[in-house]
């Protein structure tokens, strides 16, 4: 709803303003603030519109307030309103003659109320708005038959909101007077069936489904919609009608946190541009097709239709021609799936694809080179699968000119082309992490087999800037391993007793480096003076590298560490830079943490988990440090105090032993003395 966006922005832009100037401006409304012709009446307690406003007034907001009924003379001073809003009061009805002298009346916004309470009353004085076109109904538990009577002959509206009521089933008469109906959201609804509901709104072009209980969607024939959102439903099927000649206008699909267990069965002609898949169960089925192996096995699927109109759809399942027309797709996202391989030709077919996410889903292979990727690839996201190997030819490499980011973690690659990464002249991130695949070590250059190899040299690729190798068993990273880089992000974290010290020292120019769970002890990093974020958790460190005191740092990451303090000016110092810190699981010394005190009083440092850092006394009890008492380690009386507890707590100890044990043996003579003491008592009746 662009037009309504900027609506909200300008009004937010405007309260702010009357916000600020409202002590000068018009002290006469106390309630309301008036900039030119809107009244900015809301989050008040008002239980009616305020009277004796300017009565040239356009805008009106009242949202938040109590408003239970719009009575019939309660807008009669404002005839030139062509906007009203009233979400979040608890509006019940709206009186028959409220909006007869509004004939401007273009937006009216009632989210947020009651109106299933009064909805017969309210549609009447709808009825009564001859302009109306935007309409936002949402959150007032209408169903379906208030819906439809709610909405007869609004035939000037464009803009309609439903979502989050409770519409079960739509059919060819929900909307059926809505002819100038543009965009319609339906979300949050417990919708189950739709049923020819939009053939008579044939300016429809973004239709939101997403968070309902549909089924499937068969038999799409909606050409000229430009976005369908049907994410998060139980839709197992989607088909568009297959014997349609017109190109469809649609632009955007979104079928994510669905059930799909095909590729969507899309239209034979659009324009579609951006299609959202994940989460489903998508797998591909060709070597299915006419499979000798697999004989007399089910090769179609026929949807009867209880419309007699309509006819039966058959789909050929593993005919994967009926992918439809995805020549224009840009943006593939198959996150969440099952895909195993790509069907023949595939990918080939999407020319000007810039972005494929194919994050979590079961692909074994992958071989640019037979796929036939375009140069327009910018984005590939292969993260999470089953590869071992990734292959192409040196032609291919160059041809993929764009390709920009690529993610290949959590596979199990051992083989790569040969210069797959200096062969690509835009790749500016890589990330291998969880993979196991080292750095080319000088004397094993040469170990290539079949162009492929099982090391990467990573030496001068001028357009690489981050680079994520978690994880992947390095132990040594040679010494000229990054030379000719310039990286701004460099994670090598989970890489247990890598030695890198020297390899790092060339990159000046690191704003980010992981090197988390590394096992380093001490670390210079003088040299990585534009430095902002350090991790360093998971470490053995025992103080605090001072070459750290001298960066920019913004966040920094010392978790786990052997921690036991951290000396007043460096965190000072510290306190002075950083926005983020985390440091619990050090074992820091209680009565040295004074440190703690000078981040907690530092307005501008975020300590992450700061009720959860611990420390330890003398005697090794842990406190949180937040709830310790200094006083307990006053510097003059500390170790007096200290040697008095410890003296005193043995002795105090025995003294309970021994009571206890005194306490038990004569336990059995005491109790049934005092028992009979008290039974044997003769009882006077
Ligand atoms: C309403 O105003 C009160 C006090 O001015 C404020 O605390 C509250 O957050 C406001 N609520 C909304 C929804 O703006
Ligand atoms: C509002 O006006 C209508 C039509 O004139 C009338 O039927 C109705 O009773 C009025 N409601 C109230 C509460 O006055
Ligand atoms: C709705 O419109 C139809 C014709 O378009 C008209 O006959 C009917 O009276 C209208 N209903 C109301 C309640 O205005
Ligand atoms: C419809 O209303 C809901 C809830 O009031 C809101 O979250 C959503 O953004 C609205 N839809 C549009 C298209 O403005
Ligand atoms: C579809 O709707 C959901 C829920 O409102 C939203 O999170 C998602 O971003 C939408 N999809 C697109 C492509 O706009
Ligand atoms: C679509 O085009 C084909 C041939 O171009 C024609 O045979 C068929 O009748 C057309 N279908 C429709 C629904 O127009
Ligand atoms: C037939 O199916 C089997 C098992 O799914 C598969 O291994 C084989 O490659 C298929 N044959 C053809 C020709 O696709
Ligand atoms: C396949 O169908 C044919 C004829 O319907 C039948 O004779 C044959 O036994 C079937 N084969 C299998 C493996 O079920
Ligand atoms: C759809 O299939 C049903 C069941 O086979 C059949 O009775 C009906 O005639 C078919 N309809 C069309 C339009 O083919
Ligand atoms: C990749 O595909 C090309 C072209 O189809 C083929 O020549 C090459 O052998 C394939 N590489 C691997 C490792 O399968
Ligand atoms: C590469 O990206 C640029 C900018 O996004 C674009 O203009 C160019 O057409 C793309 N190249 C190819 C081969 O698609
Ligand atoms: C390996 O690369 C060389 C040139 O770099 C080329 O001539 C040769 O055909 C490639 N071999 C394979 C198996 O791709």
């Amino acid at each position: 709803m662009p037009v309504h966006r900027i609506h909200h922005i300008l009004l937010c832009l405007l309260h702010m303003w009357t916000t600020l100037t409202s002590v000068s401006s018009h002290p006469q409304h106390s309630i309301c603030q008036l900039i030119q012709r809107t009244a900015v009446c809301n989050n008040g307690s008002l239980s009616s519109v305020p009277a004796r406003l300017p009565k040239d007034l356009e805008e009106l907001q009242l949202n938040h307030n109590n408003i239970q009924t719009l009575k019939n003379n309660s807008l009669l001073d404002y005839p030139s309103l062509n906007t009203l809003s009233l979400a979040c009061n608890s509006l019940e009805k709206i009186e028959l003659n409220t909006f007869q002298d509004l004939k401007l009346l273009q937006s009216l916004n009632l989210a947020k109320n009651k109106l299933h309470v009064g909805y017969e009353e309210t549609s009447h004085a709808l009825k009564t708005l001859p302009r109306l076109r935007a309409l936002d109904l949402s959150e007032n538990e209408l169903n379906d038959e208030m819906i439809a009577t709610l909405l007869q002959n609004l035939t000037s509206l464009e803009y309609l909101n439903l979502s989050g009521n409770v519409l079960g089933r739509l059919d060819e008469t929900s909307f059926s007077d809505l002819h100038q109906l543009k965009e319609l959201d339906l979300q949050r609804n417990i919708m189950y069936e739709i049923a020819g509901a939009f053939d008579s709104n044939p300016k429809l072009q973004r239709l939101n489904l997403a968070f309902n209980y549909l089924l499937c969607l068969t038999d799409f024939h909606m050409t000229q919609l430009v976005v369908l959102n049907a994410s998060h439903n139980f839709i197992e099927w989607f088909s568009s009608r297959q014997d349609l000649n017109d190109t469809f206008l649609l632009e955007t699909l979104d079928l994510s946190d669905n059930r799909l267990f095909f590729f969507p069965f899309l239209p034979s002609h659009s324009h579609l541009r951006n299609l959202y898949l994940s989460h489903n169960n998508i797998r591909f089925y060709e070597h299915l097709a006419d499979n000798s192996t697999l004989p007399n096995s089910t090769t179609t699927v026929e949807f009867y239709n209880m419309k007699k109109y309509s006819g039966n759809v058959t789909a050929q399942l593993w005919d994967e021609s009926i992918h439809g027309d995805i020549a224009s797709l840009e943006i593939l996202d198959l996150r969440g799936n099952q895909v195993q391989y790509f069907p023949h030709g595939f990918i080939q077919k999407m020319p000007v694809l810039s972005r494929l996410q194919m994050c979590t889903n079961c692909l074994e292979t992958l071989n640019l080179t037979s796929e036939q990727f375009s140069g327009s690839l910018y984005e590939l996201d292969v993260s999470n699968n089953r590869l071992n190997q990734i292959a192409a030819d040196v032609g291919m490499l160059t041809a993929l000119g764009n390709l920009t980011y690529l993610n290949l973690s959590l596979n199990d690659i051992k083989l790569l082309p040969s210069g797959l990464f200096s062969s690509l002249p835009s790749l500016r991130s890589v990330d291998l992490s969880y993979n196991n695949v080292g750095f080319c070590l000088p004397e094993e250059s040469e170990t290539k087999t079949d162009n492929s190899t099982t090391c990467v040299d990573w030496k001068n690729i001028a357009s690489l800037r981050q680079l994520f190798l978690k994880g992947c068993n390095l132990e040594i990273i040679p010494s000229s391993a990054f030379t000719g880089l310039s990286l701004t992000h460099l994670e090598l974290s989970d890489n247990p007793g890598v030695i890198v010290q020297e390899s790092l020292k060339g990159l000046r120019t690191l704003q980010h480096l992981g090197l988390g769970n590394t096992y380093i002890q001490d670390f210079d990093f003088s040299h990585f003076q534009s430095l902002k974020s350090l991790i360093i958790s998971g470490n053995y460190l025992s103080h605090l590298p001072p070459s750290l005191l001298n960066l920019d740092l913004k966040v920094l990451d010392l978790r786990d560490n052997e921690m036991s303090t951290i000396p007043s000016i460096q965190a000072n110092t510290l306190a002075q830079k950083l926005h983020t810190v985390f440091l619990t699981g050090n074992p820091f010394n209680c009565c040295q943490t004074e440190w703690f005190r000078t981040f907690e009083t530092t307005k501008t440092i975020n300590m992450v988990g700061q009720s959860h850092i611990e420390c330890e006394d003398l005697i090794q009890m842990r406190y949180r440090v937040e709830h310790f008492q200094l006083f307990v380690c006053n510097q003059t009386e500390e170790e007096s105090i200290l040697w008095y507890i410890l003296l005193f707590v043995p002795i105090c100890l025995s003294f309970v032993g021994i009571s206890v044990i005194v306490l038990i043996t004569s336990k059995p003579k005491m109790l049934p003395m005092s028992i009979k003491k008290k039974c044997l008592k003769p009882t006077s009746y």
